[in-house]
């Protein structure tokens, strides 16, 4: 059946400028690292993008490694594009990243220029396009000269492959050589995507401050701290769930500690308070950031796409409420 978006698709969502470029981004962005591979159910897939862009989720996020298998995220979504979404490209922002071990041999991981045009054409044969909106170093690199890294970025814009390029988790000293080394080529950082959830602030010590001053935007990444700051695990790891899925093999050492679970307890209480699920506050808390672009999710069902998208609803944070947080993270 031909897929028809929604009409209202934009009356509901807010768009972010970021930083000081021309671009919007949907305050919520929805991250392809797991559930979008080619193990997963491309139906569900499909049935999670649709109801993302039907809500006004314009930007979608991959890497050349999502999966697993790594490059089947892409190709599963280049695939959703091409049945359903084509029509519909230029309402799409669809950013793609290289940095993280794709191929064997010394071309195949990093931050040399071979390796990142070679990964970003091999992104866009996989999602079948002419070019990406955003393409992002993935990780610094700290064996290649960061000219060398940004020159590249600039090569990309410059030959058609991206309109923009951003970074991730670069820090803040990292951040402002990249941003002086683009801005000097002519092709400015658009955005930094780093890691940002209540329990892990450390972009707050810097990397922020860097941002502002230099007019880049913010897409923070795992605002749910992969699912830890939801009620999903309140009271053990449900079966299917990525914690069980994983085996406790969390990214960056994330892992459902008892601590952890007795602080998301008293969030969870307080989020009630406000009338909103855990998962929402969680969102919103990041989205109270004035330099946060947008929070990017990830989800495995529908109705984590939609329960996002309605954490919206209520951004405000009293002053009362936002030392309560940081009591109970502190405790
Ligand atoms: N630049 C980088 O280095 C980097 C690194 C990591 C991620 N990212 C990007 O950030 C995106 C998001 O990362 P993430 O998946 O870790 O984000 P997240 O939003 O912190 O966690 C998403 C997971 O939380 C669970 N969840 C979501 N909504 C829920 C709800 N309402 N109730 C209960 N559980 C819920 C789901 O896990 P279950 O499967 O358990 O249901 C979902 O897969 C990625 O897709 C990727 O695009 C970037």
């Amino acid at each position: 059946m031909t897929y028809l978006p929604a009409e209202s698709r934009y009356d509901n969502m807010e768009y972010r400028r970021s930083g000081h470029s021309g671009l919007k981004l949907p305050a919520v962005t929805l991250g392809l690292w797991y559930n979008f591979g080619g193990v997963d159910s491309l139906e569900n897939a499909r049935s999670m993008i649709h109801r993302a862009f039907d809500l006004g989720i314009t930007y979608f996020d991959l890497a050349n490694n999502y999966g697993p298998p790594p490059g089947s995220a892409e190709e599963s979504f280049g695939q959703i594009l091409a049945q359903d979404l084509a029509p519909y490209r230029d309402e799409l922002i669809i950013s793609t990243k290289a940095g993280y071990y794709m191929w064997p041999g010394p071309y195949g991981e990093w931050g040399s220029r071979k390796y990142l045009v070679a990964s970003l054409d091999q992104s866009l044969e996989r999602m079948g396009l002419d070019y990406v909106d955003i393409f992002y170093s993935h990780r610094p690199d700290p064996d290649t000269p960061m000219e060398e890294t940004m020159g590249a970025l600039d090569y990309i814009v410059r030959s058609g492959r991206a309109l923009y390029v951003g970074i991730s988790t670069y820090d803040p000293e990292q951040t402002r050589d990249a941003a002086r080394i683009l801005r000097n080529l002519g092709t400015p950082c658009l955005i930094h995507q780093p890691r940002y959830n209540m329990f892990d602030r450390w972009i707050e010590d810097g990397v922020l401050d860097v941002l502002k001053e230099e007019g880049i935007g913010c897409i923070g990444f795992s605002p749910l701290c992969q699912g830890i700051l939801t009620d999903k695990y309140l009271q053990d790891i449900p079966e299917d769930s990525r914690a069980d899925r994983l085996e406790g093999e969390f990214h960056w050492g994330d892992s459902v500690t008892q601590e952890r679970i007795a602080k998301v307890r008293k969030l969870n209480e307080l989020a009630q308070a406000r009338g909103q699920s855990m998962a929402q506050m969680a969102m919103a808390w990041v989205l109270r950031h004035p330099g946060m672009t947008s929070a990017l999710f990830g989800a495995s069902r529908v109705a984590h796409v939609e329960e996002a998208v309605a954490a919206l609803d209520n951004l405000e944070f009293s002053a009362e409420e936002l030392q309560r947080i940081d009591e109970i993270l502190a405790e």
